[in-house]
């Protein structure tokens, strides 16, 4: 199979347009994408949701371990959609396009290294991947399929969010010192609870659920959703909402990777069986003198000025917040007067310090935005046809994804670390470096 070069996609011209879709199929104006489905559970109904009201976009495939959530699908879908439960089924289909992958992270690398391989253009959601290594692996792939890629932060694809990181990496707070992001949910005492291992259910495949993932008993606060919590498939926090947020950072700073990394935390409130912590700092240095922070508070109020925990950046002229569904700048007032000596004999001298100080920058505030992952599937069937990077491209994804997992590493080992971005590898600590990989369960085989 040939992949389509810029030269076929203009040669294509007016009669239709070239993609590197499995067939080399010639998409035309009329020309529907045709989309098989990976992982069908929480999120992968959501990303169904949001292709579903695309006209261009036809679900002709769809895949998951657990047949109730297999009929859920295909029944939303409509048309019949051919159903598997082995996603070798759907790359091998050459009637697929693209393929849309939900499931845990730890299936995240092999199956979009094994849909590049097959020629299908791939979303699939974050984080990219369960270790640094494997997330570069995937770039690599999709870099030699010429695949088209979308990771899903759909944050990308949000007009709110580009306004407010365009906005602070031109400078509109000055130089951005500090960037925190909060995520604030109180679980004690029960979190996730403590069920005992027991027989997997009659309709599910444990054995295919752990692919590459160490072989362990079955215990359903493993498997659907839940396995966010145990280091096996994820990383908690950090990796689930901590990448969205990091990704924000990035763009707004126009950075996308730190030099230096530590982190402190553990499970200090809930009682459950989950591995990762509940309460949670992790600090990065990152060039351009900024310090970035990821705060998991097992609490419910959030710190002042933050209403819906997302991110904050502090500059020198003020501050950026970023929420949900909006975002704010609240100006810092500056003095042109020197932080004054503090002594017992003249305290006017600082009080006069203030006077004077005037607002640097305006205030403003933006609400009504949207986070809608409609708008990132839009991008996505765009750029399958239009064969330009999409607004979440792997590499974005990959970096985004690095930042937190270098940050668990931390964690887990304790320690302050150099990030040597351009080598991927720490630079004080082979300890450190032996957790960018982890070995696959036989038969499954790391990504070449
Ligand atoms: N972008 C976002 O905002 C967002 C939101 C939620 C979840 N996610 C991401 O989506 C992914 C899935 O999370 P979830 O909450 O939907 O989990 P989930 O457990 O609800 O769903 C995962 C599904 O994948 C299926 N699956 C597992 N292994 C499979 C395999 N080898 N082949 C086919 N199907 C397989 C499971 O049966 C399950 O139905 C995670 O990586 C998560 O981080 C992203």
């Amino acid at each position: 199979m040939t992949h389509p070069t810029r030269r076929d996609f203009h040669k294509a011209g007016a009669a239709g347009v070239l993609t590197a879709l499995s067939a080399g199929r010639v998409l035309g104006a009329n020309s529907r994408i045709r989309l098989g489905f990976i992982g069908l559970g929480n999120r992968g109904d959501q990303v169904l949701d949001a292709f579903l009201p695309h006209n261009d976009a036809e679900i002709i495939a769809l895949c998951d371990l657990y047949q109730p959530y297999l009929d859920f699908a295909a029944k939303k879908a409509g048309g019949s959609p051919k159903t598997t439960k082995n996603y070798h089924d759907i790359l091998s289909n050459k009637d697929v396009d693209a393929v849309v992958i939900c499931t845990p992270d730890h299936w995240h690398a092999l199956q979009t290294v094994h849909a590049c391989q097959a020629g299908k253009d791939v979303y699939v959601e974050k984080p990219l991947s369960l270790c640094g290594e494997e997330g570069r692996r995937m770039v690599e792939a999709a870099r030699q399929h010429k695949t088209v890629t979308q990771v899903g932060l759909m944050r990308r694809s949000s007009a709110f969010c580009r306004e407010a990181c365009e906005f602070v990496r031109k400078g509109g707070i000055g130089q951005v010192t500090v960037a925190r992001a909060f995520h604030i949910q109180n679980e004690w005492p029960k979190g996730i609870g403590n069920p005992p291992n027991a027989e997997e259910p009659k309709d599910f495949s444990w054995d295919q659920w752990l692919g590459p993932a160490p072989k362990v008993p079955y215990n359903k606060n493993r498997t659907f959703y839940r396995f966010r919590w145990f280091y096996d498939y994820s990383g908690g926090q950090l990796t689930n909402f901590g990448v969205h947020y990091l990704d924000l950072i990035h763009w707004a700073l126009g950075q996308d990777a730190p030099l230096a990394v530590t982190a402190l935390g553990g499970k200090y409130a809930v009682q459950d069986n989950r591995e990762v912590p509940d309460t949670l700092e992790v600090l990065w240095q990152y060039p351009g003198n900024t310090l970035v922070s990821f705060s998991q508070f097992n609490c419910t109020a959030a710190p002042a000025g933050i209403n819906s925990g997302e991110v904050e950046l502090r500059g020198t002229k003020g501050t950026v917040y970023i929420q949900s569904k909006g975002w704010m700048v609240v100006p810092d007032a500056l003095t042109e007067h020197e932080f004054p000596v503090h002594t017992p004999i003249d305290r006017a001298a600082e009080r006069g310090w203030r006077e004077g100080a005037k607002p640097a920058i305006e205030p403003r505030t933006v609400t009504g935005g949207k986070q809608d992952t409609a708008d990132h599937a839009r991008n996505f069937l765009d750029c399958v046809v239009s064969r330009q990077p999409c607004n979440a491209d792997i590499e974005i994804g990959h970096r985004d994804t690095s930042a937190a997992l270098i940050g668990e590493v931390a964690l887990k080992n304790k320690v302050y670390l150099e990030w040597d971005a351009k080598a991927e590898k720490f630079s004080n600590s082979e300890a450190a470096n032996a957790r960018l990989r982890y070995e696959y369960r036989p038969p499954y085989q790391f990504p070449a």
